[in-house]
């Protein structure tokens, strides 16, 4: 029987936060729906964020509130701090995640502190989090490059990974946030990684600036990891990751799996039906 790999699509929160033109509620709460049908067993939802910084997610709870909830579907949302898991948890999301970066340049971009003053917003939300029995899910941001400080330290991610587990997230998942990883580059971080953090507990998150995306997921398989976030369609990017193009197309890792003899359990047709889906609110924003 073929080996099974979960996709954690993306597409809704890091594929649409980055559209400058505001996408309505309602095209939102479809594409999520449309994703519903694919087969996911987990799909980002939204994040609760501030408005101020992340305009295109202001609308959380009603996303979350319109969506046609699939059982066996765990549907997700980002929260940086208490306030935003407790819009989650009142929004009846199904498991959040804390969002950590391994260069001080992104941290500060993208949460406004340092790595260090990070972990001591995420302790009272793992704390909560337990309390509600929510599940956390950890990322670590700039795992081989940030747009900000350059090449990233392996150790500095394998720190941060290490951190997040003991602080009680089920899953790390390692962001190439501007797509800037090579086979090499990825290889030497999860060597460092995996000294710390199982593969069982690690996931992928590749964008695919250059183009390496797949390439490296290859590198991640041959190291045991076997869960991938993307985004249908290949939408996204980040506000604070200048230049960085979308995830990797949940399509296109759908097929390398396929072609490497990997079972996703994805509906081909249904992720096609969302992908022109997705492809129409691009164009129109
Ligand atoms: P701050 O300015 O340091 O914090 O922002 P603050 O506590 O002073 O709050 C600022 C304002 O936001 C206040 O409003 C708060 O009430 C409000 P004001 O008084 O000015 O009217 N606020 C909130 N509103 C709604 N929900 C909340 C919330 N918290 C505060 N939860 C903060 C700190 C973390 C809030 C801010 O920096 C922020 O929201 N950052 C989010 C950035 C973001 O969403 N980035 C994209 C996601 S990460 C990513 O894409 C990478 C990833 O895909 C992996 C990868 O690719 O590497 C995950
Ligand atoms: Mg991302």
């Amino acid at each position: 029987m073929a080996e099974h790999v979960t996709i954690f699509e993306m597409g809704p929160r890091d594929g649409l936060q980055n559209e400058k033109t505001l996408i309505s509620t309602a095209d939102k709460i479809a594409l999520v729906d449309l994703l519903s049908q694919a087969g996911f067993r987990k799909i980002e939802v939204t994040s609760f964020v501030s408005p101020k910084w992340v305009p295109q997610m202001a609308d959380a709870a009603a996303v979350l509130a319109g969506i046609e909830r699939k059982q066996g579907i765990s549907y997700a949302a980002l929260t940086p701090n208490l306030r935003g898991l407790e819009g989650a948890i009142a929004a009846k999301a199904d498991e959040v995640a804390i969002f950590a970066s391994a260069s001080e340049g992104f941290s500060q971009a993208n949460i406004n502190c340092s790595i260090a003053e990070s972990f001591d917003r995420f302790a009272p939300v793992m704390t909560a989090a337990k309390e509600a029995g929510m599940p956390v899910r950890g990322y670590v941001s700039c795992v081989t490059d940030c747009p900000y400080d350059g090449p990233v330290a392996p150790e500095s991610v394998a720190s941060v990974a290490a951190k997040l587990l003991e602080m009680g997230c089920y899953e790390i998942s390692l962001g190439d946030t501007i797509g800037a990883g090579t086979p090499e580059t990825v290889e030497a971080m999860l060597e460092a990684v995996l000294k710390v953090v199982p593969a069982a507990r690690l996931a992928g998150h590749f964008h695919d600036t250059k183009g390496r995306a797949l390439d490296n997921i290859e590198v991640c398989l041959a190291k045991g990891i076997r869960t991938f976030d993307a985004a249908v369609s290949g939408l996204g990017g980040c506000p604070y990751a200048p230049g960085a193009a979308g995830n990797v197309a949940t399509e296109a890792v759908v097929a390398r799996l396929q072609a490497l003899g990997f079972d996703t359990c994805i509906d081909t047709q249904a992720l096609a039906n969302a992908a022109e889906f997705a492809r129409g609110l691009k164009e129109a924003a």
